[in-house]
């Protein structure tokens, strides 16, 4: 009996330490991947010089919004918390009216289209995948912009790594921006100037991620085929919907009145035309 008692111990002793061996390799694996997730070093394509002229900073604070600039990096991109989790991992969005005296403008479109911080590892929750499509006068004007705006103190603190947070890293489910951006897919030197081809710009890079590269919808839930949404827009009621974001199909526009309200509503008047003609341009799918 007492033989038997000991015997069940040592198993359940056994037992234990296997767990505690399972769970310390895959701790030491989380670790170690994400380790090097944070510190891979990531090289520039082509990076940018910007000569910033007054004219170019407004059009800079209206591409910062529509770019959705000010929602991660705050009302005065003084910096902002994009990411808390319960076990402490905080990602923090930088405070640009510093880092835009600090950094050369090679840093600056470095980290806006590549991802690509200024020491050398990679953005983690920003969009530079879509970004890397903007055109080399937008960039210059959004860092026209920052560096119009007084330096002002950090708003929020440092970004920091706990386990939970490197897990999503070791998971993929927080992704390396710098890693899946598209080198190919750089924007041209200046933002196009006819309708059709600005409308085309603009698509590209603020639509296709969720109405997918060729527009035919369902690369996020819901989203329609624009080929065909655009049939039922007048460009009055495509001009309203980006200024209110009140659709017309009438099955609601959750996401699309969340994207106006908080970036598109931002686009000059020329733009939503722009993008309503070259949306009409489109065959339709058969
Ligand atoms: C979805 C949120 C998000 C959006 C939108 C966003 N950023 Fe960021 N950005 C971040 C985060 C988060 C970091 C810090 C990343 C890190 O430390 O890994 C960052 C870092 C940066 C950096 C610092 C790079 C460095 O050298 O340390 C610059 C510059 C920057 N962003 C500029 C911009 C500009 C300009 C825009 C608009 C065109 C923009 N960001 C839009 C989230 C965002
Ligand atoms: C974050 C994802 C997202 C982005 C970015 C986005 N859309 Fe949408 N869009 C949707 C979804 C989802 C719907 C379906 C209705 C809804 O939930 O808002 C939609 C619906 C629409 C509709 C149909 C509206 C109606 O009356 O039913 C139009 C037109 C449209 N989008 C145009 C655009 C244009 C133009 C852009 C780029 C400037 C764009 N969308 C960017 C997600 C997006």
């Amino acid at each position: 009996m007492k033989y038997g008692m000991m015997l069940r111990q040592r198993r359940v002793f056994q037992k234990l330490i296997a767990v505690a061996l399972i769970a310390a390799a895959a701790i030491w694996g989380i670790e170690s991947i994400s380790t090097k997730i944070l510190t891979a070093h990531y090289a520039t394509v082509r990076p940018l010089v910007v000569t910033p002229v007054s004219s170019a900073a407004n059009d800079g604070n209206q591409l910062a919004h529509v770019n959705g600039c000010f929602g991660c990096h705050g009302d005065h991109l003084t910096g902002r918390v994009v990411f808390n989790s319960l076990f402490g991992t905080r990602i923090v969005a930088s405070n640009l009216t510093r880092l835009a005296h600090q950094e050369t403008d090679a840093q600056l479109t470095t980290a806006i289209r590549y991802g690509i911080k200024h020491d050398g590892t990679s953005v983690i929750e920003m969009p530079s995948t879509e970004f890397v499509r903007s055109s080399d006068s937008d960039v210059a004007a959004i860092i026209a912009y920052m560096r119009s705006l007084p330096e002002r103190p950090d708003a929020a603190s440092k970004t920091r790594w706990r386990f939970d947070g490197r897990a999503l890293l070791a998971m993929g489910i927080l992704p390396s921006e710098a890693a899946m951006v598209n080198t190919s897919a750089l924007g041209p030197p200046q933002t196009p100037e006819s309708p059709l081809a600005r409308g085309r710009y603009i698509t590209e890079a603020h639509c296709s991620g969720c109405h997918g590269p060729d527009l035919s919808g369902k690369t996020i839930e819901g989203s329609p085929d624009l080929r065909l949404s655009i049939e039922h827009y007048s460009p009055t009621a495509f001009a309203h919907f980006f200024s209110t974001g009140e659709g017309q199909i009438g099955h609601g526009t959750k996401t699309m009145t969340k994207m106006i309200r908080g970036r598109f509503k931002y686009f000059a008047a020329a733009d939503v035309h722009s993008i309503y003609i070259y949306l009409r341009s489109l065959d339709q799918p058969i």
